[in-house]
């Protein structure tokens, strides 16, 4: 017999407990030199700073998509939660590449692209917005620069800071000095073993950071905080550098090489390495700036990054927390990459998945872009297919949970437009004997959240997915369609199987607002779901009238039909077709009455095709105006934000480029 699960008084939060900030112990205060924390309940969640040299792509979305979830769960957890996000602005990389595609200064360059990566964020719904609490960074902000200068200081006056001769291989691209072992040699050139990276040697005063003795408790810190198969690689790397004795880093540039960059402080002549000083843009989100023994918030509770930059979140940042006295994050959630045809994503192979192509393969419904993301969350590499997108998106989220939903929600099987109420003897039995869908609904968010606080998101979606497969098996298999509201007891049944499905898809839309919250939003507020009702909380409490009591929810009036939950690859293909079919009837027409005039542009929906060629031809213009500006040295005249991803992807790569002397900002 199954009764009423009480609603239980502890959030699935508590799996998350090893994470959150409040855990803070006496300890760790006194650890921490006295560093006080104003918002000890505040999760942070941060992603990382993406570099301001070209256009955003999914590699990009992927890594803010998990950060955004996580953010987002905190929400509906009712716990407070910030989340940083941003650009990373300063560097050699960066100043090559605002030289490379005609800008008369770096600064252009970054606000052009951080501008866009905003832009871009918010059509995939990752937070950016201070009201979202989201903290958009840029590291060309003043803040930033006064934080990164704190914590130098706080560094170099507790001796851990010191400036000698370093030279060695490095990779701009990689903005990093390479290893001996990482290093091969081709006809006299040097490249990285890692990534192909042509390589340049550089020898130059810097000063260099020791961390040699933390060692042990980094080592402790990634047992704790990084799974399992990430830290096993990290701490062979640290047992390397224990024994090679390679336990420092470079962490100046020389201002002449490098001016684009966060000033050293009290020496003109030197800027900061651009790793060492983005690394601090999670202090700087946390109000260093401000009150560098008073922190708005922190430790992180999860830091989202790819496998690539690992060993910077790893290894030089804790390191760096560790020399300045500051808490370690909670958790470091590590992510693989996406290929392209079995091959990495690349500048030279001009091959990345540009979130246009993205939205346009699913009718700019970005929540699929989400939802393919969020499955494909994992340390694995994936290769990424048009093909993979469409029929994940298709069968998941159209077939699957929109289906069920109109299917349930359509006045032919609910005459009533409201949630019906449940018999609990009337609601029919599964093959193997247990009632439909009852079981399944209760537990489904401690499930989920149990995956979710392990870092196991495609597990924790595709068990939403399985028991909306439950809900559809029980619609078909016992043809609930076809019971008779004449005879009371079918009409029962039917009732209770309705119930049963809108608890299943209330369920299911709350948990799932953190990975697709368009689609999730469009769900409750069909069902009628008021926004106080959305919460973790809300989700653990299903099947309430399955003890007698009255159910608060029946006899509530559903909401609007919400149109299209999601449309379907062949739907929006479909939809393309017809509207490019209609272009060229209107085309057609309009020649025919007005054989001598050209018809205006605007008043004729662009679409498919026609609109690709129009753009392209804007970029090859755009492109020969940059060229021959270049040509003539003379700077070109543009405006904040007007740049086309189309022409920011041009590669005029000239490694023998060196800036000229920019003036800093401090
Ligand atoms: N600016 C540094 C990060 C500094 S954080 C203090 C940087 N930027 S990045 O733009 O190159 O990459 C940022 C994130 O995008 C990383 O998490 C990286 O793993 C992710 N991706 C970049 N390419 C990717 C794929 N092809 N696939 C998945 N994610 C990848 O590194």
């Amino acid at each position: 017999m199954i009764g009423l699960r009480p609603k239980s008084q502890i959030l699935s939060y508590r799996y998350l407990g090893s994470l959150q900030t409040s855990s803070a112990s006496r300890g760790d205060l006194r650890k921490t030199h006295g560093v006080r924390i104003l918002n000890k309940q505040t999760n942070f969640v941060t992603c990382p700073i993406y570099y301001a040299t070209s256009t955003p792509h999914i590699g990009h979305i992927h890594s803010s998509v998990i950060g955004d979830f996580y953010h987002r769960w905190n929400k509906i957890n009712d716990v407070p939660s910030k989340f940083s996000i941003g650009t990373d602005e300063h560097g050699q990389k960066i100043i090559r590449s605002a030289a490379q595609q005609g800008y008369d200064h770096p600064e252009l360059l970054v606000n052009n692209i951080s501008d866009l990566y905003r832009r871009t964020f918010k059509k995939f719904s990752i937070s950016v917005a201070s009201l979202d609490d989201a903290i958009y960074m840029r590291t060309t902000n003043p803040e930033h620069h006064e934080a990164a200068q704190k914590l130098w200081s706080r560094l170099r006056s507790k001796g851990h800071i010191r400036i000698k001769n370093y030279e060695g291989w490095y990779s701009t691209p990689d903005e990093s000095f390479v290893g001996n072992k990482e290093i091969v040699e081709k006809d006299g050139k040097h490249f990285s073993s890692v990534n192909g990276h042509q390589l340049e040697w550089i020898s130059e005063e810097n000063y260099i950071f020791d961390f040699e003795p933390f060692l042990s408790e980094i080592e402790a810190w990634i047992e704790k905080a990084v799974t399992p198969d990430v830290a096993k690689v990290l701490i062979d790397e640290l047992k390397e550098r224990r024994n090679t004795g390679n336990t420092s880093l470079s962490i100046s540039r020389p201002r002449k090489r490098v001016p684009w960059g966060v000033a050293v402080p009290d020496d003109p002549n030197h800027t900061m390495y651009v790793w060492f000083e983005a690394l601090i843009n999670y202090l700087t989100a946390a109000g260093y700036a401000r009150h560098e023994n008073a922190l708005d918030f922190w430790p992180p509770q999860l830091q989202v990054l790819g496998i690539d930059i690992a060993r910077f979140h790893c290894i030089y940042w804790p390191a760096m927390l560790l020399a300045a006295d500051l808490p370690l994050p909670k958790k470091v959630f590590v992510h693989g990459h996406w290929t392209r045809n079995g091959m990495k994503m690349s500048k030279s192979l001009d091959n990345f998945v540009t979130p246009k192509e993205l939205l346009e393969l699913v009718g700019n419904q970005s929540d699929a872009v989400r939802w393919f993301c969020l499955k494909h969350a994992t340390l694995k590499n994936v290769d990424f297919q048009d093909e993979l997108l469409r029929i994940q998106s298709d069968s998941d989220l159209a077939n699957k949970i929109a289906n069920l939903l109109s299917r349930t929600t359509s006045k032919n099987l609910n005459p009533s437009g409201a949630y019906p109420t449940l018999f609990p003897d009337s609601l029919l039995d599964r093959p193997d004997g247990e009632k439909y869908l009852i079981e399944t609904v209760q537990e489904l968010p401690e499930v989920y959240a149990k995956f979710v606080d392990q870092g196991q998101l495609p597990s924790a979606m595709n068990c939403v997915i399985r028991a909306v497969e439950e809900g559809l098996q029980f619609m078909t298999n016992e043809k609930i369609f076809k019971l008779d509201r004449d005879i009371k007891s079918e009409r029962m049944q039917k009732d209770s199987a309705i119930h049963a499905c809108y608890e299943l898809l209330r369920v299911s839309a709350i948990l799932l607002q953190p990975a697709i919250p368009q689609i999730s939003s469009k769900i409750l507020n069909r069902l009628g779901i008021p926004l106080e009702n959305r919460f973790y909380e809300d989700a653990e409490d299903s099947f309430s009238g399955m003890d007698g009591d009255q159910f608060e929810r029946v006899g509530r009036l559903l909401g609007p039909n919400q149109g299209h939950l999601f449309k379907t690859s062949a739907l929006v293909k479909k939809e393309i077709e017809q509207m490019a079919k209609f272009e060229a009837q209107e085309l057609a027409r309009y020649d025919k009455k007005h054989p001598t005039r050209t018809a205006p542009e605007n008043e004729i929906k662009n679409t498919g095709r026609k609109q690709k060629e129009r753009i392209k031809q804007k970029a090859r213009a755009k492109m020969a105006e940059i060229k021959a500006a270049r040509d003539a040295k003379k700077p070109l005249d543009r405006r904040q934000g007007d740049m086309s991803a189309e022409e920011l992807n041009m590669d005029l790569h000239d490694p023998n480029f060196r800036a000229p002397d920019f003036p800093n900002r401090k």
